[in-house]
């Protein structure tokens, strides 16, 4: 029996003591000695030139330090190219203080710099900007004729596939037809956590950046191109996020200017963006999509068209994966898939939790709904009449999809057989409309190139790190599950660390990929020092494992012991103290197996099964049940695993009812940037989430065989409820968020 087997077991979170405690520190909380405090200011105005910097009233305050704009910025790096990151669009990214020109309303303008952060505030309110207003044009409808195919994407974009079969003749010849335009507003992410950049200035020139970022290597490459330094001094730490979703991707602009104070002023800077502030460096676009499905005798789908056209910036061309999921989640073989861009005078949008996907399935999930009606079939049986057995985008079988059993399963913990198909047929005793609906939706499983070393010392206790991220996803506790077992080690005797440039190179917390990328690392990096650890253990005098193996021996409960005979073994500490060795060091990294996994598509998929509660009279909607069924590979950890999907569904819930950025036109500005009007679900909101994971056998992926769950969760929640809302009402509402006024 082993003690060490911790990959699968729902551990509880190893930072949680640290987070629960205050222990663990963010990064507005680093309290650098002589720190000072920058306040940004931001354009009232959405396009312009800015012709005046009153800078001299403030700088006279007591306690003022300094006033950063246009006028006053050091030479910088002369290229846009410097101030591209990992994961920057096509375009020319926005530099922060470079010129007079507005491109956006609340671009940060300029940054007061004080001795306290009361005065920082209380000058940066008291900064006079004169501005030349530019007409502007934030409003997406008006660029309806105006869209354009992107170029070049960011990474992991790709433009849809060419079209196949004969879509419109399929489509004008189906015995079942819809077509229909869905609406999805622009929405902004909302973690609890500010974006903050704490700056050390070190005395010998050195910046310590601790940053709210979910890719430290990122922001370092970024700051070093722009502000000449070396890499070895400039180093960035982020230990702890609270949430992130995607709005730490790429380097913000907080970070930017806390840097460039720091080292003009030569002293530590702390900037800390504002709620408002949130709201004014990136987004989840506001995008429209029309998609036309036609459907056989069968119930078998005929054609499949589905095109989206979203904002992006003047200055840069985001892209997003919002249609391409359309040609492979259902079986069909006359596909048209198109996608587009329109300019608008706003910031460029920006990654947010299962970025296109999310959009993109409820577009495709709500039209499948209005589809399955039209023909007259269930929403799950019309599901199953079209399972796509292949990936007919790429043309390559999936390395693992047990989707089916996802459906299955997941119609039977919710009870889908009772339900009965007219709208407005089910009601509770009170009275209320009872609506099921059904979503759902698939994520790329991809693996990026990591590395990791670790290290253990005589005391038995090993230390495994990688400069991963972890913005509350369970990143140190399945890496410290996957390093413990590989080593054999209960969980206690493993620290993890991650977030910091001084550690080996990890790519961006995104796409979900984490657990495959950083996870086959650790792997890799604890099987190498094992083997280490082996070498020892055979010098001792007496060993009972000469001559074995690497592959001869397992490390389980703290000892090496041989697979055939576990009596025949040694213990972990006495090789360390055998040895004389303090401690002993290994290093290693992992990339996909290109090789092995260039036959397959690769992807989670998942179903969501959800349940309303409609008030006729108050237009009031309550989701009383979701069922989310997930096929994401080997799941490492239930209980953070879980936890993942939870926060999809919470989301999922506020996609469908609530949340949404409001622009006035007028202004170019978004009007609810504040938690009072931006709506997000409360404890109240949230009634009750099952998670259900369907396992699969996967060793194509990844060596770990898991594809990842922060984003897949999402998927199809805010369809299903729509979808449910339709069948307890009868209303079908394809502009989401579904709020009173579209009910009543
Ligand atoms: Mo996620 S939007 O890739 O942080």
């Amino acid at each position: 029996m082993s003690t060490t087997n911790h990959i699968g077991k729902p551990t509880s979170r190893v930072d949680g003591p640290a987070k629960v405690t205050g222990a663990a520190r963010y990064s507005a909380e680093y309290n650098v000695p002589g720190l000072t405090y920058g306040w940004v200011v931001s354009s009232p105005i959405a396009k312009g030139k800015i012709t005046r910097v009153h800078a001299d009233e403030v700088l006279a305050l007591p306690g003022v330090l300094q006033v950063f704009s246009h006028e006053n910025v050091p030479s910088l790096a002369w290229f846009d190219r410097s101030y591209k990151d990992d994961v920057a669009p096509g375009g020319s990214p926005f530099r922060p203080l470079h010129d007079n020109e507005v491109k956006f309303s609340q671009q940060p303008v300029a940054l007061v710099v004080a001795e306290s952060l009361e005065v920082a505030r209380y000058a940066a309110s008291l900064l006079r900007l004169e501005y030349e207003e530019d007409k502007h044009e934030t409003d997406l409808e008006t660029k309806r004729d105006e869209g354009f195919e992107p170029g070049r994407g960011k990474t992991g974009w790709m433009p849809p596939p060419p079209p196949r079969g004969n879509p419109d003749k399929a489509w004008e010849e189906a015995p079942h037809r819809m077509e229909a335009e869905y609406v999805h507003g622009a929405q902004h992410h909302n973690p609890m956590e500010l974006f903050a950049t704490t700056a050390e200035y070190h005395a010998d020139g050195k910046i310590t950046a601790y940053d709210k970022t979910q890719g430290v290597y990122n922001v370092q490459q970024y700051l070093t191109k722009i502000f000449g330094l070396k890499k070895d001094d400039c180093r960035v730490v982020n230990e702890y996020m609270g949430g992130g979703f995607g709005a730490g991707l790429r380097p913000q602009y907080q970070v930017f200017l806390a840097v460039l104070a720091a080292l003009e002023l030569k002293r530590s800077v702390r900037v800390t963006l504002t709620r408002q502030q949130m709201f004014s460096f990136g987004h989840r676009p506001h995008t429209l999509q029309y998609l036309k499905l036609g459907t056989n005798a069968d119930g078998t789908l005929a054609a499949l068209q589905h095109h989206a056209l979203h904002e992006t910036s003047q200055f840069e061309d985001y892209t997003e994966n919002v249609v391409n999921w359309s040609g492979m989640l259902y079986q069909c073989d006359n596909v048209k898939l198109g996608y587009q861009l329109a300019k608008l005078d706003v910031y460029t949008p920006l990654d947010m939790r299962a970025p296109g996907a999310a959009t993109g399935s409820i577009g495709l999930e709500i039209a499948m709904d209005e589809m399955a009606y039209a023909a007259g079939l269930d929403p799950l049986e019309f599901r199953l009449r079209n399972y796509a057995e292949q990936d007919q985008n790429l043309k390559k079988p999936f390395s693992s999809k047990k989707l089916r059993d996802c459906y299955h399963q997941g119609a039977a913990r919710f009870g889908w057989e009772k339900r009965t198909q007219a709208p407005r047929s089910m009601r509770d005793d009170a009275g209320k409309l009872i609506g099921w609906g059904i979503g759902g939706g698939v994520w790329d499983a991809t693996q990026q190139k990591s590395a990791a070393k670790a290290s253990i010392t005589a005391d038995g206790h090993l230390t495994v790190s990688s400069a991963a991220g972890e913005n509350g996803t369970g990143t140190y506790t399945i890496m410290t599950q996957i390093a413990a077992e590989t080593l054999g080690l209960p969980i206690e005797a493993v620290t993890f660390k991650l977030g910091d440039t001084d550690l080996p190179e990890a790519p961006v917390q995104g796409g979900s990929w984490t657990a495959a990328s950083v996870g086959t690392a650790v792997k890799n990096t604890c099987e190498a020092l094992g083997e280490k650890l082996l070498k020892l253990a055979q010098k001792m005098e007496g060993s009972p494992l000469k001559g074995a193996k690497l592959e001869d021996v397992e490390f389980v409960n703290g000892q090496i012991r041989l697979r055939t005979d576990a009596s025949q073994a040694v213990v972990l500490r006495d090789v360390l103290q055998a040895s004389g060795e303090t401690k002993v060091e290994a290093d290693s990294s992992a990339m996909p197996d290109m090789l092995k996994q260039q036959p397959y598509s690769m992807h989670s998929h998942n179903v969501v099964f959800a349940e309303v509660k409609v008030d006729e009279e108050l237009g009031t909607v309550h989701v009383t049940r979701v069922v989310n069924a997930v096929a994401a590979g080997h799941i490492l950890n239930l209980k953070t695993a879980r936890s993942q999907v939870l926060g999809s569904m919470v989301w999922g819930i506020s996609a469908a009812l609530m949340e949404e950025t409001v622009m006035d036109h007028k202004f170019g500005r978004y009007m609810n940037h504040n938690y009072a009007e931006y709506h997000v679900p409360v404890n109240a909101d949230i009634h009750d989430l099952d998670v259900l994971f369907v396992e699969e056998e996967d060793d194509i992926v990844n060596p770990l065989g898991v594809k990842g769950i922060g984003e897949v969760g999402l998927l199809g929640v805010a369809a299903a409820i729509a979808n449910a809302v339709y069948h307890a009402t009868g209303k079908r509402v394809r502009d989401l968020p579904i709020m009173i006024d579209k009910l009543l």
